[in-house]
């Protein structure tokens, strides 16, 4: 395990008051980028960004294509902020330390989050370079960010999530998605541990139990977002069909390749979906 302290409220309260210091105003919206989509930050206007390395407490990322920033700024319009650089995991960070940079956002008063990853393709619609709406997962993860210590300031534990992925975010993204031809689903993602890929015997299993799609990201911070009672849309790029499913090999390069053929896409169903998020919370 990295770092052996805890990463509880009062730290994240101590990182929540140096970022908002730095803002002019709230961010309306957290995104958070996963592997190989680091480069949508670049779309902000008025851009700043600040190291995870200058921020008291936060985690420093090692995975390729997560480098660790803050960045803010204007999405379309809308003060958004983004966290590019996730944490995992199979990185051997423990769940409170995976899920620091979204309370922190939460903690500094973001309500609306955008998740982001990129997944392997179960379901047959789940081809290479769509893009699938979560309408649910599986924890496969052998870990919950809720469990522990409880620390009521971080919400309830027994959080309910029958809607843990926001029902007005998902209409939302489809008629972006719609109005865009964008190419998508929603779907149940199983998340896992990683970091190897799958077998072609798990990939049968979670088919049957299920996933649409499966990844080793996301859940962690839905779980402590959701207990926080913040709305979550995530959204997943599919990079590949999932072990088995295609004679090839799965390579962490192909993923992140993918991805970031991707990214543009998803840049742009962002640009529209951000203002109508924002919207529709003034409603
Ligand atoms: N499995 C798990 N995680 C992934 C995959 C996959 O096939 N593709 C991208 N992330």
């Amino acid at each position: 395990m990295r770092s052996s302290s805890t990463l509880g409220f009062a730290e994240a309260e101590k990182a929540a008051r140096f970022l908002a210091r730095r803002w002019k105003g709230t961010p309306r919206i957290g995104i958070v980028l996963g592997s190989g989509l680091g480069g949508m930050a670049e779309q902000l206007a008025e851009p700043h960004r600040i190291s995870y390395r200058a921020i008291p407490h936060f985690p420093i990322p090692t995975a390729a294509g997560h480098t660790g920033m803050v960045h803010w700024g204007q999405w379309n319009g809308v003060p958004v902020a983004i966290l590019e650089g996730r944490l995992h995991l199979y990185e051997g960070w423990r769940p409170d330390q995976v899920a620091f940079p979204v309370r922190v956002l939460a903690q500094a008063g973001v309500r609306h989050f955008v998740l982001t990853c990129a997944v392997g393709g179960i379901a047959r619609q789940a081809v290479p370079g769509s893009f699938m709406i979560f309408s649910d997962h599986l924890n496969f993860q052998g870990a919950n960010v809720l469990a522990g210590v409880e620390e009521v300031r971080w919400g309830p534990r027994f959080v309910d999530l029958s809607e843990a992925y926001d029902p007005g975010l998902r209409a939302l993204a489809r008629q972006a998605a719609r109005r865009l031809k964008v190419r998508c689903f929603e779907g149940v993602y199983a998340c896992v541990l990683g970091p190897s890929y799958e077998t072609p015997a798990e990939i049968r299993a979670l088919r049957w139990l299920g996933a649409d799609a499966v990844g080793m990201s996301t859940v962690p911070e839905v779980l402590a977002l959701r207990a926080l009672g913040r709305r979550v849309l995530a959204l997943a790029t599919i990079t590949n069909r999932a072990a088995g499913l295609v004679m090839r090999p799965l390579t962490h390069e192909e993923v992140i390749r993918r991805a970031r053929e991707s990214a543009r896409r998803l840049t742009g169903w962002l640009d529209v979906l951000v203002p109508r998020i924002v919207e529709s919370a003034s409603r």
